[in-house]
C-alpha cells in the first residue's frame, strides 16, 4: 500500500485552482490563454499561495477551459468559481479566495 509523502490521509484539496495554459496557433478562430502570459501568472499565484498559506491548496495549469475569450481563464473548486484574470483586481480576488475561501462576486467571470 503506497504512503503519501506529504502525510495526507485523504485525496483532495481545500481549494483547487486550474489556470488555462492552452495555446492555439496563429490565425486560430478563437484566442488562447498562454499568449496572454497565463503560465507566468499561474507561477506567480502559486508562489504567493505557497508563501502565505500552509493549507492544502493546489494551483495548477490546465488545458482549455472553453471560456477562451475571457482569459487567462481560471476555475476554483470546490466552489466552481470562475475568473477571467485580466485585471489586478481579479488576480487579487483569486488569491484572496484561495487563501480565505471568500469570493468577491464582483471580480468573478461574467459572460455578458
Ligand atoms: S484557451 Fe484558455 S480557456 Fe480556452
Amino acid at each position: 500500500m503506497p504512503v503519501d509523502p506529504k502525510g495526507r490521509t485523504e485525496a483532495g484539496y481545500v481549494r483547487h485552482a486550474f489556470i488555462c495554459a492552452h495555446e492555439r496557433p496563429d490565425g486560430a478562430a478563437r484566442p488562447s490563454c498562454r499568449p496572454k502570459q497565463s503560465l507566468d501568472l499561474m507561477r506567480q499565484i502559486k508562489q504567493r499561495v505557497r508563501e502565505e498559506s500552509k493549507e492544502n491548496i493546489r494551483v495548477q495549469k490546465s488545458g482549455c477551459l472553453d471560456h477562451c475569450e475571457f482569459g487567462p481563464t481560471c476555475v476554483v473548486y470546490p466552489e466552481g468559481t470562475w475568473y477571467g484574470l485580466t485585471t489586478e483586481g481579479s488576480i487579487d480576488a483569486l488569491i484572496h479566495h484561495l487563501l480565505t475561501g471568500e469570493v468577491s462576486e464582483d471580480q468573478t467571470l461574467k459572460l455578458v
